[in-house]
């Protein structure tokens, strides 16, 4: 076993290498509540001509930058229509909720959802009903595994969204991952959307950061939202120079986050009593049925990797750009070996209660 332990909880526990520090440290800054700050500016302009659309901003959080284009395209009363386990929905505080006043429908199963599946749950209009006003869609979809979103169902909904006057969001905060998997830009995969949340702090490796995308009116109307949450930072200019060297230097080697995962999928699968769906990028959600979720993180723990728990029996893997190219195959073996101790040691108890 390794001296150190290999994180694997998530894709944010990256520490920014010398070369993103480097470019932190020369990073020219002003005073971005006063819109002052010329390398925060710079990455808006970049992350914007990115994903094709007129105008980004800068904010310091993923969830920030969800809920402000949910305040951007929803009133109190709205509903919003997402899929299961949307992060908008489950890991914000119930925030769409308290500070906007908007809920949520789900529509399918498991967090990807096809065209029907949404008409499914659009309110009709009536003075006593919730409006639906917006679908949100995330790709790739954490909670679902890492999976990309297929675009022909994003085209479809899209179609479906016009057609009732609805605001398309899209959970971008992997983006990077499902552009790398599915082979589309991140502009063809935005480009149905009003708005578009992305993170710099996942896959790519930036301590800090996320930026919405949009309309230049949206994002005018997000500038003030920004302000309200507390979001407006000063001289954010060395966060928005890690954000940029994020951006340059970490999206092409996303694909070997996915094969990583892959081969820690294939060497976790075949021990039997686990189940593991379709790994499409960098993210392995492990259920064991027969074995509760905080026993499997502690037996990978005991092995040297740190996993966390997803679910009553599930675990999920992250991987991310600090896991050594080096330490794949070995991280993999441990990773079986911890759930065949976590079975054995359920089977050894119940042995004892029986
Ligand atoms: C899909 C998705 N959206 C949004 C977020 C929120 O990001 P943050 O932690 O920066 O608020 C996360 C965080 O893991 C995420 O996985």
């Amino acid at each position: 076993m390794r001296a150190m332990l290999v994180d694997l909880r998530s894709d944010t526990v990256t520490k920014p290498s010398a070369g993103m520090r480097a470019a932190m440290a020369g990073a020219e800054v002003g005073d971005d509540v006063y819109r002052d700050d010329p390398s925060v500016l710079a990455l808006e302009e970049e992350v914007a001509a990115l994903l094709g659309k007129p105008a980004a901003l800068f904010v310091p959080t993923g969830s920030m930058a969800n809920q402000i284009a949910i305040l951007c395209h929803a009133e109190r009363g709205d509903e919003l229509i997402a899929g299961e386990g949307a992060h908008c929905a489950f890991y914000e505080v119930g925030a769409a909720a308290a500070l906007g006043g908007v809920q949520f429908a789900f529509a399918g199963k498991g967090g990807l959802f096809t065209a029907e599946e949404a008409a499914e749950v659009i309110k009709a209009p009536a003075y006593y009903l919730p409006r639906t006003r917006l679908i949100a869609i995330e790709n790739t979809h954490n909670r679902a595994g890492g999976r990309v979103f297929p675009q022909k169902d994003v085209l479809e909904i899209a179609a479906l969204a016009q057609k009732h006057g609805f605001k398309m969001h899209l959970d971008g905060a992997r983006i990077w991952n499902a552009s790398v998997a599915s082979g589309l830009s991140p502009a063809d995969l935005a480009a149905p959307f009003d708005t578009i949340s992305v993170c710099f702090s996942k896959g790519l490796g930036a301590p800090v950061g996320s930026a919405l995308v949009g309309a230049r009116d949206v994002i005018d109307r997000a500038l003030r939202f920004r302000k309200m949450l507390g979001g407006g930072m000063r001289q954010a200019g060395v966060l928005a120079a890690a954000a940029s060297y994020a951006l340059r230097n970490h999206r092409e080697r996303l694909v070997e986050d996915h094969a990583a995962a892959a081969l820690i999928a294939e060497t976790v699968r075949t021990v039997s009593g686990v189940h593991i769906d379709a790994v499409e990028t960098n993210i392995v959600n492990v259920d064991v049925p027969s074995v509760p979720a905080e026993a499997l993180v502690n037996a990978a723990k005991a092995r040297g990797v740190l996993i966390g728990a997803s679910g009553p029996h599930r675990v999920r893997i992250v991987t991310h750009l600090d896991l050594a190219k080096d330490d794949v195959p070995w991280t993999a073996q441990a990773l079986a070996a911890a759930v065949r101790d976590a079975l054995a040691d359920v089977s050894a108890r119940s042995g004892k209660t029986a």
